[in-house]
């Protein structure tokens, strides 16, 4: 979503600005901007819709050492020049992410004069009101947030205070970089790594003012706060190695993060030790309930460990959208039960709500997450497990789905293992798991006669994915890919539940990609269904670990692997289907229209 970079050292700011802005596109923008601070005192900005290369940042003085960058997602105001960021009011220039819920009543209060759309510009307006009263641009930000309701993450520089930097933040990721004689803030420490490894990780409430030599923070309340500097391994550089795009490189990378994920974790022997979740032997016998709380993607991973994780455990596994679970009010013990977070990013807003709810509510909370620091992985009261699978730049989630299904598949076997349950099962288990990332790379190398089906299937605009048993999860993460890169109309449904309405959209012209469960009285079941569309003219590839079905158009032969991993071989099948579909009809894979890769507002 947004990305937000800030700098002031020695350096010119413009190019510290404009690279931390490369380095957080991979998050999905619609437009940027950078603004500094001249020599003569003066603003100078640039601002764009489009690629962070739309900017004209030749414009701006090379020696300027002071400056706020940003890329916008839009929230409020269409996607325009003026609409983007940074915002300047009065004697305030501002870069925000988040939402500010009361900006209209607050542009009336204080009539504010606008010249765009956003929330972002009444917040510059209202801090430079109390700026014009306090004369001191913490006091002016304190006394601004004072006021706002909802969620920020803001940098604000003014001409009056040069060469210092505030930033703020409640609910939007910032880190502080701590280089030498210069700090760089940003969204996200991607836009950091190139610089220093030394970061301070702002928390919300919290209230940062930055000169090239010093930092201090505060609390809304205006008491110093003290900080610890975190060294953060270096991000490796990302690029594409030779793919085409990053989502085919994603998905071609996950034996090796598959690999990563379970490295160390299980022995020779069929155990599974986990050093990251932190919960006492107590803690884990009394365990009647799991929850696994997630947004799009990392729901659909939580959905697919439900099936094997009730199976293995024997107790419920509850899976909830965190959109949803944060305003209801679930059923659970919290004494007795254990919520799961799961995110590649660590920073979705819902998620993070769907935390805040759960930890209130007194429940031991863990995190799965990819992204080392982030505010998830920083916020759960009982650890968790890191995916490791490196950077994912695509927005859609590949590698970070298969990572997440095989941790929590691992953790599953690992409570298993320290509730007395039987070894063998454990030991299959685990056995399964270490083949999985040869079966995987095995379905990578059917991309090209994937490709060639999806030639065939591409102009086809509505599809369904079906699936039974612990393939409807693969199902509706399969849908969700093929929609979200294609732009296809494609819909999950449990392949048994076509004859209660789903079947009635079937046509010579519609595409059913049928999962074919290994278990025989569900594969005979999905036979049947598939010959039921097929009655009705209705197009069918199938995907199975047996052999071209003479019934169907399109068939894909999948490695039989173990039945609780048997999931993730099909879904790799239906990452390829859906990156070559989308490469047919000349989308942007990698930045798919409308979405961002990690969403940090609701
Ligand atoms: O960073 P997160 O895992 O919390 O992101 C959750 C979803 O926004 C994400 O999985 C989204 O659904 C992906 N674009 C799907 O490919």
């Amino acid at each position: 979503m947004c990305g937000i970079v800030g700098y002031c050292g020695p350096k010119s700011a413009k190019s510290v600005l404009y690279g931390g802005l490369k380095r957080l596109e991979y998050r999905g923008y619609d437009s940027a901007g950078i603004s500094v601070l001249d020599a003569d005192g003066k603003v100078q900005t640039v601002k764009s819709v489009g690629t962070v290369t739309n900017l004209d940042a030749g414009t701006l003085p090379d020696d300027a050492s002071t400056g706020i960058g940003h890329t916008r997602w839009a929230t409020h105001g269409g996607v325009t020049d003026l609409n983007a960021h940074p915002h300047t009011s009065g004697a305030i220039t501002l870069v925000h992410n988040g939402i500010i819920e009361n900006f209209e009543t607050l542009a009336e209060t204080y009539n504010i004069e606008r010249i765009s759309q956003t929330d972002t510009e009444v917040l510059a307006g209202l801090i430079d009101h109390h700026f014009a009263s306090t004369g001191s641009l913490k006091d002016a930000v304190l006394a601004a947030l004072a006021e706002v309701q909802g969620t920020y993450g803001i940098v604000v520089m003014s001409p009056r205070q040069p060469g210092t930097l505030v930033a703020a933040r409640k609910g939007s990721p910032l880190v502080v970089g701590v280089g030498r004689d210069e700090h760089i803030i940003a969204s996200d420490p991607q836009a950091i790594v190139s610089h220093t490894d030394n970061i301070i990780f702002l928390d919300d409430g919290e209230v940062a003012v930055i000169d090239a030599l010093n930092i201090d923070v505060y609390n809304l309340a205006n008491q110093p706060q003290t900080k610890m500097v975190e060294e953060v391994e270096q991000a490796a550089e990302v690029n594409m190695a030779g793919f085409g795009s990053f989502l085919e490189k994603e998905i071609h990378e996950q034996p090796s993060s598959l690999t990563e994920v379970m490295r160390g974790r299980i022995s020779g022997d069929g155990r599974i030790t986990l050093g990251g979740p932190d919960l006492t032997a107590d803690q884990i016998a009394g365990l009647d309930n799991i929850l696994i709380i997630g947004c799009g993607t990392a729901y659909y991973a939580g959905m697919y460990a439900k099936y094997e994780l009730e199976d293995l455990l024997g107790i419920p596994v509850q899976v909830e959208h965190a959109s949803e679970f944060r305003y209801r009010h679930a059923a659970y013990s919290p004494s007795t039960s254990l919520a799961i977070f799961m995110s590649q990013s660590g920073e979705t807003a819902d998620t993070l709500a769907a935390l805040e709810e759960a930890k209130r509510r007194g429940v031991p909370t863990m995190g799965i997450v990819n992204t080392v620091g982030s505010t998830l992985a920083r916020s759960v009261s009982n650890g968790g497990i890191y995916l490791h699978a490196g950077t994912e730049v695509s927005v859609a989630s590949t590698k970070a789905y298969s990572s997440m299904v095989v941790a929590l598949l691992m953790f599953g076997g690992f409570l298993a293992d320290r509730r007395g349950q039987r070894l063998g099962d454990i030991r299959v288990l685990a056995e399964d798991l270490v083949n999985l990332p040869h079966e995987i790379e095995l379905c990578t190398k059917l991309s090209d006669p994937i490709k060639a089906i999806a030639a065939e299937i591409a102009g086809h605009s509505n599809w369904f994915v079906l699936g039974r048993g612990n393939l409807f999860p693969i199902a509706l993460e399969g849908a969700l890919k093929v929609t979200e890169v294609s732009y296809i109309h494609a819909q999950a449904f449990p392949t048994g539940e076509m004859k209660h309405g789903p079947i009635s959209l079937i046509d010579e012209g519609h595409i059913s990609v049928v999962l074919l469960p290994e278990d025989k009285l569900l594969y005979d079941k999905s036979i049947s269904g598939v010959q039921e569309i097929r009655a009705r003219e209705g197009k069918v590839l199938t995907i199975s670990s047996r052999p071209a079905l003479e019934h169907s158009d399109w068939h894909i032969t999948v490695p039989m692997v173990g039945h609780r991993v048997s999931g993730l071989v099909m879904n790799c099948c239906l990452q390829l289907l859906a990156l070559h579909v989308a490469e047919k009809l000349g989308r942007d894979t990698d930045r798919p229209r409308n979405l961002a890769k990690s969403v940090t507002v609701e």
